[in-house]
């Protein structure tokens, strides 16, 4: 079988770009034990040598330069009748093979980015038909649930992910303030990229580096609308220390032979900030972040959602507070009109060439909302 989701998987797998692998994350509709094989080499879903199977989300991690190499990957699972402790019984082994288009290396890329779409599907799928087949690469950058009170809405990751990327094409995927809220939240890195268990990481896919941070919730710690339940200002602190560890260990990834374009994906915008309560926190540690871009980093772009918006914020615009190393793609405007129901979802495609970015903000009717062509200045 090829390219086809079957009655045991609830969705086509997400093949999520994190450091030099892609974790390939498979949920399923019912318990199973779970592989994947690039060429001759096979590799599993398993905790110390014991295959998974009562967790139906499955994840298992391939080398990025593999599976750039096969260009095809085949998820071969086995459903479980009775695992028992002797002699378990299990249905016959099923193959599904999967093509797979890793970024391009020798073209300009074409990037679908969706983020806030809280639960939508049938729009933000519609919005990323403007490129289609075309598309190199998918961008979740976060709030892509509604908010973690329930498992279901954390599986809009996957709903995007399988109807848009299909299975066949590189995602990346980041953590949003909202789905940090409620009983689920907890479980939220299951359904995501993750590396050893922090849900900021850099990857590299050839000429392109990202740089993917983790802004956490948009209040303090203490506001009364999380109810005690977070502790994001140490996540912050920590992520800092990850920042540093970036610029300043010898391997300077971001500096390597190679790498030609750098950009940085986050929910929140934190180079702005209303400075009004209560959303004007971290201000040392969002202009500390700030800094680091602009003087060692230098990335081209940053992708962002949260602020409800499509727009492209300048160096030294109105909504640069903290000072940006670069132009900042607001990439996302859900509309749900309280009164009818209807919802309207603008999705942003980003054709990255040597030169320049050409960003197009398009509705999910078709219509082109906004369009604008970023030059892109070398370091
Ligand atoms: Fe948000």
């Amino acid at each position: 079988m090829k390219n086809q989701q079957t009655d045991a998987m609830s969705y086509l797998p997400a093949v999520y770009a994190v450091g030099e692998s892609y974790q390939i994350v498979m949920p399923f509709a019912v318990e199973a034990i779970v592989k994947v094989a690039v060429g001759d080499r096979v590799f599993y879903d398993d905790t110390c040598g014991v295959l998974r199977s009562s967790d139906r989300i499955h994840r298992v991690e391939v080398p990025m330069s593999l599976l750039d190499a096969a260009r095809e990957y085949s998820v071969i699972y086995r459903v479980i009748i009775d695992r028992k402790a002797y002699y378990p019984e299990m249905e016959e082994e099923v193959c599904v093979t999967f093509d797979f288009r890793p970024l391009p290396q020798d073209r300009e890329i074409r990037i679908y980015h969706l983020s806030d779409t809280h639960n939508m599907v049938e729009e933000p799928v519609a919005a990323s038909g403007y490129l289609g087949d075309a598309m190199d690469l998918l961008i979740l950058n976060g709030d892509i649930p509604n908010h973690a009170g329930k498992h279901e809405h954390l599986e809009t990751v996957f709903k995007l992910a399988s109807a848009v990327a299909k299975g066949n094409i590189p995602v990346i995927c980041t953590r949003g303030n909202h789905d940090d809220r409620g009983r689920c939240a907890e479980d939220f890195l299951n359904y995501i990229p993750h590396q050893n268990g922090k849900t900021y990481y850099t990857t590299r896919m050839g000429r392109y580096w990202f740089l993917i941070l983790d802004c956490g919730e948009d209040k303090t710690d203490d506001h009364e609308e999380y109810g005690n339940t977070i502790c994001f200002h140490p996540f912050r602190r920590a992520e800092t220390e990850f920042l540093k560890d970036v610029i300043h260990n010898a391997e300077k990834e971001y500096l390597a032979e190679g790498v030609e374009h750098r950009l940085v994906v986050c929910h929140i915008p934190f180079t702005f900030s209303k400075l009004v309560e209560p959303f004007d926190i971290e201000k040392e540690l969002y202009a500390e972040w700030a800094r680091m871009m602009r003087e060692e980093i230098h990335p081209e772009l940053m992708l962002c959602g949260h602020r409800h918006l499509a727009e492209v914020w300048e160096v030294g615009g109105k909504n640069d507070v903290y000072g940006q190393a670069c132009p900042v793609i607001v990439g996302s405007r859900p509309i749900r009109h309280k009164d009818t129901k209807e919802k309207e979802f603008i999705g942003c495609a980003i054709t990255l060439g040597d030169g320049s970015a050409k960003v197009v903000f398009n509705h999910h009717s078709g219509e082109i909302r906004g369009e604008q062509t970023i030059p892109l200045c070398a370091e």
